[in-house]
């Protein structure tokens, strides 16, 4: 951890993001798929997550920039550079959420990216690489499970066969929804990038955790993006009526799927998985009647670690206890894992010139890992990425009641603008040496 200080005399000079901008773009985003149970509801692949890439592509359109949905969802917007030939400096994030989730996870680096592009319209900026807006479909795992969906056809991590073994929890294949959506998954292969089209990625996200508000810093670093293992579990007993069945006489999932509940938060208090996060997000019970004997629940694990070892080795020990107890109890037990996504280091000359843009801009800050899953951590496997972390208030995220305020969210636009040109400068240094790749 290193906390933020300058030497610098004079804040640098760049356009500074504005607050009040900021704010009417979320709210405007902010009003599809609010869902009157509470929060905003906006899953992969619906009409809302779709209207929501249509707004941001409206905006982006009235700056004059190239905007264009490629045929997995993604929506990108190219700024031309004084040289065409270079790769773009990308950035940007996602505009779904989970199910009554908040106002501000993924939105405030879509609408950072766009206000980020006016800055550089109006200050008439010109830089050497293109630059790159990007939209991200469906980076929450919610409805099919995999987080990342539009990252991961962007970056050749998921292919033609994942379209139809990918499914939500209606049965629903990711192709079937995608093509629904209007998309044509077919033509995934034009989505990807290469180093050709891109030469780096930066993310602008809200924390998601109390930690900068509660040190008072303004701009967190992220060096490491936790991974996820996500299982599905499906505990079978008997079905039976809840009065004139003596308790001698179940086989009740319910209370197998509860004692495995138990099981996995004991697990992360283990010496050994120390870090662990373990979440039972998800249960199905069937039938679900206050009168009958639960017969088969379904539900999902999400296990997260920065650590690949600690992340694959809890998944297993969830799994073996699972059997146990279903052994015990007499329950019929299937699992699968649905999901895995590997912890990611992102580079560290990025994250130190995103240090030198903070000292820069005299913005207090301090590295620290995500515990979320994230669109740069995907895109990290093609092209080196950087994630710029902003506060989140009493660290509450995927909730209606998350929040970030816009004076926040523009000082991260602000580390993003003063960066990018330093990038735009420094990835040419290094494009212009022939075995040049910065190490980290
Ligand atoms: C995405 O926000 C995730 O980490 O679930
Ligand atoms: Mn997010
Ligand atoms: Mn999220």
């Amino acid at each position: 951890m290193s906390a933020g200080g300058t030497d610098v005399d004079e804040p640098i000079e760049v356009p500074r993001a504005d607050p009040s901008r900021i704010s009417e773009m979320i709210d405007a985003v902010a009003e599809i798929g609010g869902d009157p149970v509470g929060g905003i509801s906006r899953l992969a692949y619906t009409p809302e997550e779709r209207k929501t890439h249509s707004l941001v592509s409206g905006w982006l359109r009235d700056l004059g920039l190239e905007v264009w949905e490629d045929p997995v969802g993604n929506t990108l917007a190219k700024r031309a550079g004084a040289d065409p030939s270079l790769p773009a400096i990308a950035f940007g994030s996602h505009l779904d959420s989970v199910p009554h989730g908040g106002r501000f996870d993924g939105i405030a680096g879509v609408v950072g990216m766009a206000e980020l592009m006016r800055l550089l319209a109006e200050a008439e900026a010109e830089t050497i690489h293109p630059i790159l807006g990007v939209a991200f479909a469906s980076e929450e795992g919610a409805r099919f499970g995999e987080p990342c969906i539009g990252s991961k056809f962007v970056a050749g991590s998921l292919k033609e066969a994942d379209l139809t073994r990918i499914r939500d929890a209606g049965g629903m294949a990711l192709g079937e929804a995608m093509a629904s959506a209007g998309l044509s998954p077919i033509r995934l292969a034009e989505a990807r990038w290469t180093t050709r089209d891109v030469a780096l990625f930066l993310e602008l996200h809200v924390e998601q955790g109390g930690i900068l508000e509660a040190e008072g810093r303004q701009i967190g670093l992220v060096d490491v993006v936790s991974g996820s293992t996500r299982i599905r579990l499906v505990l079978r007993g008997r079905a039976n009526h809840s009065g004139a069945t003596p308790m001698s006489a179940r086989t009740d999932a319910f209370v197998g799927a509860a004692e495995l509940a138990v099981a996995v938060e004991k697990l992360t208090s283990d010496p050994s998985f120390r870090g662990l996060r373990a979440t039972v997000g998800r249960v199905d019970i069937w039938p679900n009647s206050m009168t009958t004997i639960p017969g088969r629940v379904t539900m999902t694990v999400d296990i997260r670690d920065t650590d690949s070892d600690r992340q694959r080795g809890a998944a297993a020990q969830v799994v073996e206890r699972a059997r146990w107890i279903c052994e015990r109890r007499g329950l019929a037990l299937a699992s699968a894992v649905i999901a895995d996504t590997s912890p990611t280091v992102l580079a560290m000359w990025v994250r130190e010139r995103l240090k030198q843009a903070c000292e820069s801009l005299r913005l207090t800050y301090r590295f620290m890992t995500s515990g979320a899953s994230h669109d740069s951590q995907v895109v990290s496997r093609l092209v080196p990425a950087g994630m710029v972390f902003v506060p989140s208030k009493g660290g509450l995220s995927h909730v209606p009641d998350e929040w970030s305020s816009a004076t926040d969210i523009a000082r991260g636009v602000d580390v993003l603008f003063a960066s990018l040109l330093d990038f735009d400068r420094f990835l040419l240094e290094v494009e212009s040496r022939s075995d040049a790749r910065p190490a980290g």
